[in-house]
């Protein structure tokens, strides 16, 4: 059997608010196999953007374990993670950096090139998510001439530069009109048919809806666990049909 690709095992995050403990994550176990496609729901403050921060390395965690494609990862150090993150991870955050001073061409290349593909198939890679996001013709844009819901696009784009095996993205549709949900939708449907692994934090019932499972967070908890049926997956194969339905 394969190691899934994210396990976690009791893991816990408490912040120091000055001398008050502000537990974030209490003792969550998930896993999750090569493939899925994971929603992250809960209201604001549950711990949803603590529990993706810690998969993807960017948030040290208090206690608990995290294996990543059966490798222990919590106990890497930064430059270790930064390694497997640019290996295999893709990150959209909430509030997306780009890099300033370069076009968003470039800010969506380097990745790729980052991870040794060829400045030709880091060109392609790029043409191909501007394309499918509609954003081919703020190629030569510099981040600051975007609007907010193009720089999320952009950041969306980046992340999948280097087709990372695990994508974990925190509300990547959060500041995007409807039609603009729907490209990523689109995109995010490819990312799951191509096999890649997607976590996502999402308040979008239409984003949750894509997911295989949707995993509910409450103070910091997992309250909910529940692998959509086979009944619920088979529309995924026209996804904009559906999002047009529910839209
Ligand atoms: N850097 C931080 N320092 C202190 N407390 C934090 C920090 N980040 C988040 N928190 C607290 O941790 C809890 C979970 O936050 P967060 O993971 O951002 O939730 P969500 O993404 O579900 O809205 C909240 O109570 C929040 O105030
Ligand atoms: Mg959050």
């Amino acid at each position: 059997m394969t190691s899934p690709v994210v396990d976690t095992v009791n893991l816990v995050k408490i912040y120091q608010n000055g001398a008050v403990p502000v537990p974030a994550v209490r003792g969550v176990d998930l896993r999750v196999a090569a493939g899925e496609f994971v929603a992250i729901m809960g209201p604001s403050g549950s711990g949803k953007s603590t529990l993706v921060h810690m998969l993807g390395g960017l948030e040290a965690r208090t206690s608990g374990e995290i294996w990543l494609d059966g490798q222990r990862a919590d106990t890497l150090n930064e430059s270790a993670w930064a390694l497997l993150r640019r290996k295999k991870v893709g990150f959209v955050f909430q509030f997306f950096n780009l890099v300033a001073n370069m076009t968003v061409a470039d800010n969506v290349e380097l990745p790729a090139l980052l991870a040794g593909a060829s400045a030709r198939e880091a060109r392609q890679r790029r043409q191909y998510l501007l394309g499918e996001l509609g954003l081919t013709d703020r190629a030569d844009a510099a981040p600051s001439q975007l609007a907010g819901g193009e720089q999320q696009r952009v950041a969306l784009a980046r992340a999948l530069a280097n087709k990372p095996s695990l994508l974990l993205a925190d509300e990547p549709t959060g500041n995007l009109d409807s039609r603009n949900t729907r490209d990523v939708l689109r995109l995010l449907g490819e990312v799951h048919r191509d096999g890649q692994t997607v976590i996502l934090v999402t308040h979008d019932a239409r984003v949750a809806g894509l997911a295989d499972r949707v995993v509910a967070l409450f103070d910091g908890e997992i309250v909910d666990d529940g692998t959509i049926g086979m009944a619920r997956r088979r529309p995924k194969a026209t996804v904009g049909d559906v999002v047009e339905l529910r839209g």
